[in-house]
């Protein structure tokens, strides 16, 4: 029995059972592969036993360092792209308040976490520039190489804000720095400035890295219990340790996601019908995005937040082109539930919906559509998690990591590189005369 329910009755009527008794054995052989300390990607399997080997002491750094951050600071600046950014921005929108800076109450959502470098809008930091305004603030700036574009640029400029307002010598103090241990210009100026440095392991890469501190020291300088996150991520390594597809659902799901591709299902939307999962599934959407998409190969990845989405492109996935399955995840105590009044003039005409709770309406909103889909020729896959808190976002993550990788390797490619993001650089490069990009590129 598994923390997570994985229920896939509704993918079964589009394939054999044969199938996945046919992949069983490359299974078997790629999960050895993974666990045996020789497989020919070593070097990027860091985060296969990270949950287990985190050193404790470097939990209460972080804690403490969160700590005095939120101490110090009304905002914590998180600068950093891509892997170094999504996962822990997802366990801050699953986990904490949407309108916490609207509710009365002095300190306790101190500090506010704000996020540049995941992008290259002027009018976005701009924003965030004015958003600092009046404020203490810290940056955590990070990045594993050390050397991406956007997070340079955005802390290059942030840097200099910090400067400005608190002098060099305190501003140092206000920087923490997570990346690689020895290599890339962030280690470097990290030294010569003396910052706060947490360390990113080098087997670890960007998109497996949420449960190191590229995601532990934002998570907890946000208030979330991060103990409880790497709890939830053992006990998902724990649960996945098997070979056997009978046990393991995360190999269950990978296996699944491969056949329905071969049936011409090559987008897979991520579902959730609660609002503050958005951001997992950015997450979600990159992890296996970047981790499969290559070689002219892999499932594209989309998201929707139901029941939002149905009344936007719903109608697309009821009638349109027949190549997407869904990725369901539900949750089954939320948070917060809400009964409908009774209204003695009834003019909306939803008395029939007195006494019933608003949950009890998403629940039958998810059932209603799952089966209205599975009519119209969409496969679904559904996960169930008891509720949100940071135990299920530490299992979570373990667990889509887990099959990403299992399912990459079934597809034939490498989940742990991604030479594809290079050639938009290159160009860009190019185009803005970086030396060493001297040939010339075409501008539009
Ligand atoms: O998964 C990845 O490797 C990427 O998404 C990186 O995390 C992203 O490009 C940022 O890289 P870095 O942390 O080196 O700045």
């Amino acid at each position: 029995m598994t923390y997570i329910k994985l229920d896939y009755t509704n993918a079964e009527p589009f394939f054999g059972h044969y199938q996945i008794e046919f992949l069983k054995e490359s299974v078997a052989a790629i999960h050895e592969q993974m666990h045996s300390g020789r497989s020919k990607h070593q070097d990027a399997l860091g985060w296969l036993t990270y949950p287990q080997d985190i050193d404790p002491q470097e939990i209460e750094r972080i804690q403490k360092t969160a700590q005095h951050i939120q101490q110090t600071s009304d905002i914590l600046l998180v600068i950093g792209i891509g892997g170094s950014y999504l996962g822990a921005r997802a366990a801050i929108e699953m986990l904490t308040h949407p309108f916490k800076y609207s509710i009365p109450g002095p300190t306790q959502h101190k500090p506010q976490i704000l996020y540049v470098g995941q992008n290259l809008s002027s009018t976005y930091m701009t924003q965030v520039m004015q958003a600092l305004k009046g404020k203490d603030f810290a940056i955590n700036i990070i990045s594993k190489s050390g050397t991406t574009t956007e997070p340079a640029i955005a802390f290059r400029i942030f840097r200099k804000l910090l400067e400005d307002k608190y002098g060099k010598e305190e501003a140092r103090k206000r920087i923490i720095a997570t990346t690689d241990a020895e290599q890339g210009a962030l280690r470097e100026l990290a030294q010569q400035e003396g910052y706060v440095t947490f360390t990113i392991p080098r087997d670890i890469g960007g998109r497996y890295s949420v449960l190191t501190p590229v995601g532990l020291l934002p998570m907890a300088t946000a208030g979330i219990d991060i103990q409880q996150v790497l709890t939830g991520a053992k006990q998902a390594y724990n649960e996945l340790l098997t070979a056997d597809i009978t046990e393991n659902s995360a190999y269950q799901y990978a296996i699944i996601r491969n056949i329905l591709f071969q049936k011409g299902m090559a987008i897979e939307l991520f579902v959730a019908y609660e609002p503050s999962l958005q951001f997992f599934a950015e997450w979600w959407k990159q992890l296996f995005g970047e981790s499969e998409g290559k070689e002219r190969r892999g499932i594209f990845p989309a998201s929707a937040t139901f029941t939002t989405d149905l009344h936007s492109f719903g109608q697309y996935i009821q009638e349109g082109q027949r190549d997407l399955f869904e990725t369901i995840l539900t949750v089954k105590e939320p948070a917060h539930d809400l009964v409908i009044g009774s209204d003695p003039d009834n003019i909306d005409g939803l008395n029939y919906l007195a006494g019933k709770t608003v949950n009890k309406v998403n629940e039958q909103a998810t059932i209603g559509a799952l089966n209205a889909h599975a009519e119209g020729g969409v496969p679904a896959v559904t996960f169930e998690v008891p509720r949100l808190d940071a135990f299920t976002f530490g299992y979570l993550v373990y667990y889509f990591e887990k099959a990403c990788a299992m399912s990459a390797y079934l597809f034939g490619v490498n989940p742990f590189d991604q030479p594809g993001v290079e050639l938009y650089k290159t160009n860009m490069f190019k185009l803005l005369e970086k030396p060493g990009y001297t040939e010339t590129a075409k501008s539009i």
